[in-house]
């Protein structure tokens, strides 16, 4: 595997190729990123991951700072998943200037669930997502790139940039990576204490019970099935955001009965420090 660190070096070692296969993370990798990478790769020519911890995505009371950079191990992790290019880029070589030229993803899409409690975070994924694909495809006839479904919102959010900029990109969802009591594959999870990891998988499974009574009817009342779930968690010493039945295309509350809807239920709660996401199709 060649570790790159400028966009020089990155696209000489992908000159000879026709399809990369990429994979973006912010590094400090799980099980979730490594099943991305390989699931990925035989969709390309080459296979291509970054590490970069975005600034611009971080709000400034967020953990930006403290966000765990582990190079050496990321780098061995994907050198055994088959990633034959590296990219870790400093931030003098993404962001050489401020980055006055944003993308803004106005729209429902961005603006509610994690757009509403983290304003300005889908700026800054959109226009580092952008640059890093700019970074990888510029030259390429076409390309895929893996996101995983824990961030169910980034990958819509992505995937409708890539039809409205007329990117020739496919999107792969990567389904969750769970631990084994349930609890879904996060960077973020390291930052829990021995009681508050024992506790996190009960945010699956207060999305899993809210998708259960939701579907025990066909017209459940959803505001009162949401806010029941806020509480049940709530009592156990959780400060949530949003737990929610949704439509999976554009994640706007459904209308009217829900027979027919391909729905998801999302949620994102705050235990101790540590602000968990988490979603189920159902
Ligand atoms: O999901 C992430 O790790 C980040 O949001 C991404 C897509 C790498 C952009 O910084």
């Amino acid at each position: 595997m060649h570790i790159v660190h400028t966009i020089e070096e990155l696209r000489k070692q992908l000159s000879p190729f026709k399809r990369p296969a990429f994979v973006p993370t912010m590094g400090n990798l799980h099980d979730g990123h490594i099943a991305l990478v390989r699931q990925a790769k035989p969709l390309g020519d080459v296979s291509v991951s970054s590490i970069f911890v975005n600034r611009l995505q971080f709000a400034p009371h967020e953990d930006f700072e403290s966000y765990p950079r582990t190079l050496d191990t990321d780098a061995q992790r994907l050198e055994a998943a088959g990633c034959d290019v590296l990219f870790a880029p400093r931030e003098q070589e993404l962001y050489p200037q401020p980055q006055t030229y944003k993308v803004h993803p106005a729209s429902d899409l961005s603006d509610l669930l994690e757009g509403h409690f983290r304003p300005g975070f889908f700026i800054g994924v959109s226009t580092v997502v952008l640059k890093l694909f700019s970074c990888v495809y510029a030259g390429m006839p076409s390309g895929v790139a893996a996101f995983g479904k824990k961030d169910y919102q980034q990958v819509l959010v992505v995937r409708r940039m890539v039809q409205q900029f007329a990117l020739p990109i496919d999107i792969l969802a990567g389904e969750t990576q769970r631990a084994e009591d349930g609890l879904a594959l996060s960077s973020r999870n390291g930052y829990l204490s021995p009681d508050e990891r024992l506790e996190a998988v009960q945010l699956s499974k207060a999305l899993q019970a809210l998708g259960q009574a939701a579907q025990a009817s066909s017209t459940p009342d959803l505001p009162a099935l949401e806010a029941q779930a806020m509480q049940t968690l709530a009592r156990r010493g959780w400060k949530p955001d949003y737990l929610t039945l949704r439509r999976r295309a554009d994640l706007l509350p459904p209308q009217g009965a829900l027979t027919g809807e391909t729905l998801v239920v999302l949620g994102a709660a705050k235990l101790g420090n540590t602000r968990l996401i988490d979603n189920l199709e159902v």
